[in-house]
């Protein structure tokens, strides 16, 4: 085991796990220094490529913005999402992992976990491919939004297949808008650590789309805190290009040759 999957493990109950998403290197040299893992999310779909879901996205779209990540990191762990159509079966899904791994030197992958991709999860441990595993609300599965954990029987659900996840061998879990009593729960039955992205700080650590947090995606449910408000400063920047062009302010002598 490497020592940035070492450290993760070492984080679990002493210090939380920091992790955000990017999908260019311009965002990602700017998250290294504070974040454990980042991770190129096939959330890119919504916030980079406006589609409806993150289904149809296909792997070469994943190594591209993968292979520019990797650019402006130099301690952070990189994780990769397997777009859904990528890991269909055992076969295809170790096929494409090891070529996600070859082609962008990530250090591990992430897949969507249901019920019936166990045996998935279980091939790839068994290639010696990084795994971390992702449960609760599960875009690629389910089309409407829901927060998991409410009921007794959704509780034990989750907590069975959270402990399946685990003795099949991924080294993480991200916990997808699930309530905090059964966050808390499995955080406290895995010895794995839970990344949580609207799940309560009861997770091991956190997620968010960094474009949330940025206010530069439009998208903000409950569990995203805006840290600023970029569409606000690019606006007024972009108003004042677009005003200093006009007048002919801009290019000043100063900005030319
Ligand atoms: O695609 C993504 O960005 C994700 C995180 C939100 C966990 O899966």
């Amino acid at each position: 085991m490497n020592y940035k999957f070492k450290n993760l493990q070492k984080k679990k109950g002493k210090q939380k796990i920091v992790c955000l998403t990017a999908y260019s290197k311009s965002l990602s040299r700017l998250l290294d220094k504070y974040c454990d893992v980042v991770l190129v999310g096939d959330s890119l779909a919504n916030v980079l490529y406006g589609m409806k879901s993150t289904r149809n996205l296909d792997l070469k779209i994943m190594v591209e913005h993968a292979i520019s990540v990797k650019k402006g990191l130099k301690k952070s762990m990189l994780v990769v999402d397997m777009p859904k159509k990528s890991y269909k079966n055992s076969t295809s899904a170790v096929k494409n992992a090891k070529l996600l791994i070859k082609k962008t030197k990530c250090d591990a992958i992430k897949i969507e976990n249901n019920f019936q991709n166990q045996n998935i999860l279980k091939a790839m441990v068994k290639a010696k491919i990084p795994v971390m595993g992702h449960i609760g609300y599960t875009p690629q599965f389910k089309s409407k939004f829901k927060v998991e954990g409410k009921s007794l029987i959704e509780k034990k659900k989750l907590i069975n297949q959270a402990k399946k996840i685990e003795k099949l061998g991924a080294f993480a879990i991200v916990l997808e808008c699930i309530t905090s009593k059964t966050a808390k729960e499995i955080s406290n039955i895995l010895k794995i650590p839970t990344i949580g992205i609207g799940s309560s700080s009861m997770c091991d650590g956190q997620i968010l789309v960094t474009d949330d947090l940025l206010g530069l995606s439009g998208f903000y449910p409950k569990f995203v805190k805006k840290y600023t408000n970029l569409e606000k400063i690019i606006v007024k920047a972009v108003k004042n290009y677009s005003k200093d062009v006009v007048l002919k302010k801009f290019p000043s002598k100063k900005n030319s040759y």
